[in-house]
């Protein structure tokens, strides 16, 4: 029996759905299990009724016992796990809770720096924002499930390791904002029941590789926002600089598991994709409305310019061809080593 990693526990996840859902509507739900085998600790469950099969996700150790992992598992792919590892649906090495870098002791050593360097307001806005955006990951996932878009089956497995991923970043965000400005219940009950517009990204959203293309392409935006962050974050303290650290390279998985998945189904349509990223664009730098999708809206981050939109532009086509173009030559019989 190997050592106990993590509490089981409810955080990241929200057990009620976001308020904006119509009553009787639930696409997200969690269910504590805290069972556990010999080889893994099982915490949470998801199902999205009629989209998904029942999600179990696991967070343990892998062989070596030094890295944590991630697992999603069906009841009977888990059933099958010990005569063949392949059934195992997604996998993410390298798991890690917000709470292992910012814990109380390291929390005490983050603090405002003086105004000359960064004024308190600009900190509180870019730090509220990431803190909002990123939690309405959870939002976007139970939209996405409440439509007809008809993702591939690897999708989901993929979405729910995303989920915990950008949940974790929320929370971390959200633990730092509160120690630097407290908590304000009116401004948090308003958060919550601000309501979403989904609809004005439609076009995309109702297509399933255009809306793998704009998840690329919104990773890729993400990384170069954070990375231009660092700059102002460094100076509220060490802890928060090593979160970001880690919250970017997550975003940097995300993107390359997007890509991955936009160009192993639907790998013809390599053809298409400079004119989906100038639609992206045309969606993206608008006021947000608490999409998470397309959360780059200039009047609150000012390095989200025409410029940047074309620089994550510019590496998504460039990844996605690459990955394409391995895909068709094993379509047409080809070998190569990688993509
Ligand atoms: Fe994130
Ligand atoms: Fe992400």
């Amino acid at each position: 029996m190997i050592a106990k990693l993590f509490e089981i526990q409810q955080t990241p996840f929200q057990a009620k759905p976001p308020l904006y859902l119509k009553a009787g509507k639930k696409f997200f739900s969690l269910i504590k299990e805290p069972g556990e085998t010999e080889f893994i600790h099982q915490i949470d469950y998801i199902r999205v009724p009629d989209k998904t099969n029942e999600f179990l996700i696991y967070r343990s150790l892998n062989d070596s016992e030094k890295r944590p992992e991630i697992i999603v598992h069906t009841k009977s792919t888990l059933a099958s796990q010990h005569d063949d590892a392949s059934e195992i649906l997604a996998k993410k090495i390298g798991f890690w809770s917000y709470k292992d870098i910012l814990s109380p002791e390291a929390l005490a050593s983050v603090q405002l720096p003086s105004p000359e360097v960064a004024t308190k307001e600009h900190i509180q806005e870019i730090l509220g924002y990431d803190k909002v955006t990123e939690g309405d990951s959870l939002r976007f996932f139970n939209y996405v499930a409440s439509t007809s878009v008809d993702m591939p089956n690897e999708f989901w497995p993929v979405m729910v390791l995303w989920l915990c991923d950008e949940m974790n970043h929320h929370a971390g965000f959200k633990t730092a904002y509160h120690k630097l400005f407290g908590v304000a219940p009116v401004m948090e009950t308003a958060l919550a029941v601000e309501e979403s517009d989904f609809g004005q990204f439609d076009s995309i959203m109702k297509e399933p590789f255009k809306l793998l293309v704009a998840l690329t392409y919104d990773e890729a935006s993400t990384i170069n926002g954070y990375k231009h962050d660092l700059a102002v974050y460094t100076k509220i303290g060490q802890p928060f600089t090593n979160f970001l650290r880690r919250v970017n390279a997550d975003e940097s998985w995300h993107f390359s598991k997007f890509a991955n998945l936009a160009a192993k189904y639907f790998p013809e349509r390599i053809a298409e994709v400079p004119k989906i990223l100038e639609e992206v664009k045309s969606l993206d730098g608008r006021p947000y409305k608490r999409t998470f999708l397309f959360d780059h809206d200039p009047s609150v981050e000012a390095q989200f310019t025409k410029a940047a939109q074309d620089k994550a532009c510019e590496i998504v086509l460039k990844v996605l061809t690459r990955k394409m173009d391995w895909w068709r030559s094993q379509q047409n019989g080809c070998r190569l080593n990688s993509y």
